[in-house]
């Protein structure tokens, strides 16, 4: 029996880049963007859920890449933070107010603060100190930045485009 028989079949788009493999069953996703697909910005810290060093986007959701099976991404749609920028762009908003305020040090645990930006954003354009805590409390930083990266999260929500923060006030009746 060869190798590939022990293995199931995971199709995925990766950064906007379809992929189609045959995968150990076993295969954490973590190990399946950073060894099978060489996007290693996606790191490794934990294996316990803990740190949020893995953190990527399927289908749009914030995960841990070190609670996920590759098979179970089968049909997924994934972002990495080597896609995190849209295309054409270098950073992108969030990144550049990360940048700008010294939202990080070493850069470890940027892709999760930055994925984690991003969802809070989008639900909360507006948040304020204890949201953004509450946000980004399942990503570690080693370097106990965190009132940069708070400080970045903040410059990131009033880069952003006018949501419901600059909403017309209603007119008077
Ligand atoms: S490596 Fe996944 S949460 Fe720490
Ligand atoms: S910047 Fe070093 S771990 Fe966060």
């Amino acid at each position: 029996m060869t190798n590939r028989q022990h293995k199931l079949p995971v199709n995925v788009v990766v950064n906007g880049v379809r992929h189609e493999v045959h995968v150990d069953p076993r295969l954490a996703l973590v190990d399946f963007l950073r060894e099978d697909l060489e996007l290693t910005g996606t790191n490794v810290g934990c294996r316990t859920g803990d740190c949020g060093a893995c953190t990527v986007s399927v289908d749009g959701d914030v995960v841990k890449s070190c609670l996920s099976l590759a098979v179970s991404a089968d049909g997924s749609e994934i972002r990495t933070i080597e896609g995190f920028a849209g295309e054409g762009e270098e950073l992108s908003p969030i990144q550049t107010a990360f940048w700008n305020e010294f939202g990080f040090q070493c850069g470890y645990c940027l892709p999760g603060m930055l994925f984690c930006t991003e969802e809070l954003l989008d639900e909360n354009p507006d948040p304020n100190e204890a949201e953004i805590r509450h946000a980004i409390d399942g990503n570690l930083c080693r370097c106990t930045g965190y009132h940069g990266i708070v400080r970045s999260v903040k410059a990131a929500a009033s880069a952003r485009p006018c949501a419901s923060r600059c909403a017309p006030a209603p007119a008077p009746e």
